[in-house]
């Protein structure tokens, strides 16, 4: 596998290895620190594509001031071996000043250069608590696409909004990269594998498997329903909370959103029926029961009847 890090040296091996017309690539970007979610994208690039492109780069303009980019896991060289096992191509790692030449301080109003913003799915869910996240990952994503030009790219749906988004940008810019989503690669215990799962101690991690099984318990209702049967949003929403009291109330758990939506817009619906195309999705703040200074936001989801 090759590693290279600069955007220059990926565009000449592009040019010289890759024919557009005839041989196809997959790109998976990542902020690394490599799990099996990750790896499931790359298995299915591997299987579609000719060549398999991967990014390893965390990313400073989709974090906020207050958030983790300091302290966000950085586990390259164990990432790179993962990827050389799992038969990757290219791996581009590029640095800050590659990728953004004009800098980027944390502050919004002070960064300089093109940002590409999607307005209307980047708002509701993720952009309201974290409102430039959406603005930080539309533009590394467009960045690395025009320097990788892959035939495809993939995406995990543990990011659904994150997909939305990235989908609704590359068909209106008329990019001409193909983007997949990919299903949730979760543990045994059914909570979704993440980067930041790691933060937390094994007491807090095991609490969190509550988030899953709220969604779960919402879906199994709506799987329920009978024909012409419907439910309404807020009886959904008040399930999965309370299956999160006993956690609320200990202090270890404290939730950001509930959200009953349609997954095409992410607007929310007032009811559901067993047919209903409907993303059930949740963010959680879980605090660390070993250092309480440490708080993992999880976010989940469920898709039906897409
Ligand atoms: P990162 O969190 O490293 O995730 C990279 C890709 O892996 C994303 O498409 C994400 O949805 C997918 N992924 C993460 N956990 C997964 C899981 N448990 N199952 C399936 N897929 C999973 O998402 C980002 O990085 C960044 O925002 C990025 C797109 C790279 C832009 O900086």
């Amino acid at each position: 596998m090759l590693v290279l890090h600069t955007v220059q040296d990926v565009i000449s091996w592009r040019n010289e290895n890759i024919d557009r017309r005839t041989q196809t690539s997959g790109f998976v970007p990542t902020m690394g620190c490599l799990h099996d979610g990750h790896l499931s994208l790359i298995r299915k690039s591997r299987l579609e594509n000719n060549f398999t492109i991967v990014s390893i780069f965390v990313n400073p303009s989709q974090f906020a001031p207050s958030e983790d980019l300091d302290k966000y896991p950085r586990t390259l060289q164990a990432d790179l071996a993962l990827l050389e096992k799992a038969g990757v191509d290219l791996c581009f790692v590029p640095n800050a000043a590659e990728m953004y030449p004009q800098g980027i301080p944390l502050e919004v109003e002070a960064q300089k250069g093109p940002f590409v913003t999607v307005i209307g799915v980047s708002e509701q869910l993720e952009g309201r608590t974290r409102p430039n996240f959406f603005r930080g990952v539309a533009t590394i994503v467009t960045k690395l696409l025009n320097v990788v030009l892959s035939t495809h790219a993939y995406f995990g749906q543990k990011d659904f909004q994150q997909f939305t988004v990235l989908k609704v940008m590359a068909e209106e810019l008329f990019m001409n990269t193909k983007l997949k989503m990919m299903p949730i690669v979760r543990d045994a215990d059914g909570l979704a594998l993440s980067s930041r799962n790691r933060y937390l101690c094994q007491e807090s991690r095991h609490l969190s498997t509550a988030v899953y099984q709220a969604l779960q318990m919402a879906a199994a209702c709506l799987q329920n329903l009978d024909t012409n049967e419907e439910v309404q949003r807020s009886d959904l929403v008040d399930k999965i909370l309370q299956h999160w009291v006993p956690h609320v109330t200990s202090g270890d758990f404290e939730v950001d959103y509930v959200s009953v939506a349609d997954p095409r817009t992410l607007m929310e619906l007032e009811s559901v029926s067993g047919s209903t195309a409907v993303v059930i999705s949740c963010a959680v703040f879980v605090k660390d029961r070993e250092n309480s200074s440490t708080v993992v936001r999880l976010i989940d989801n469920i898709l039906l009847n897409q």
